[in-house]
């Protein structure tokens, strides 16, 4: 893959294309769930916009960034609770 970065996600080292968002390489890594409701539901991507929320996770040690607002950089900890 050219133009590519590498992450990890929940530990497991994942390659990504360099332009894409993190909410995009979570799932085309076959990441559905990005965090757990509290009350115990998973919960993933709806607008993919920066409008519903739902698709925070935790990014190198930031809690609650929306995946689909966030390009992916080289070496970045995502954390879904997962
Ligand atoms: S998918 Fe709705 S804010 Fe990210």
């Amino acid at each position: 893959m050219a133009d590519s970065v590498t992450i990890r996600v929940d530990g497991r080292e994942i390659r990504a294309g360099s332009d894409t968002t993190v909410a995009v390489a979570l799932i085309n890594a076959g990441v559905w769930t990005f965090r757990t409701s509290v009350t115990g539901e998973p919960r993933g991507p709806v607008c993919g916009m920066g409008v519903c929320f739902e698709c925070r996770v935790a990014i190198d040690g930031v809690e609650h960034v929306r995946a689909c607002m966030e390009p992916v950089r080289d070496g970045m900890e995502i954390d879904t609770g997962g």
